[in-house]
């Protein structure tokens, strides 16, 4: 029955520490998309003739790679992110490197 109980505590802890650790990404996410280039990721695109993330995201069309590779070279109009990325002030205090800054970021955009 103890050893029982103590196995159950330590399954609620490690779901809670995993839940804590996805919220704490999702959180330094939506930080990136807010605050990039001083005014946000959504300065463009959340207008209408710009890609909508999100949607391009959910529906499987935009991958974490082609994601990745956009931030680092450009494209078009859409200015080189990484640098910008890394240092804003969450990511910087989270202590991510680029590849969790960039799964914080996608996965906060409805990404996996
Ligand atoms: C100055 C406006 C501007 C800002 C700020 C901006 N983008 Fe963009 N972004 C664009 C434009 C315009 C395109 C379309 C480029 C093209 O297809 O030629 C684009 C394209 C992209 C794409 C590629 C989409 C696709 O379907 O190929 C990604 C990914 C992206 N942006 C992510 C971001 C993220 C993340 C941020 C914030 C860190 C950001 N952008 C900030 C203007 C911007």
């Amino acid at each position: 029955m103890k050893k029982t109980l103590a196995t159950l505590a330590g399954i609620a802890l490690i779901t809670l520490s995993g839940q804590v650790f996805a919220d704490e990404a999702s959180d330094v996410g939506k930080k990136i998309y807010d605050r990039a280039f001083g005014r946000g990721c959504g300065t463009c695109h959340d207008i209408a003739s710009n890609p909508q993330l999100s949607a391009l995201i959910k529906a499987g069309t935009l991958d974490r790679g082609q994601f990745e590779k956009v931030l680092q070279e450009g494209k078009g109009g859409m200015p080189k992110a990484i640098a910008e990325i890394m240092k804003n002030a969450a990511v910087v205090k989270a202590g991510y490197g680029e590849d969790q800054a960039v799964d914080a970021l996608y996965k906060y955009l409805g990404g996996k």
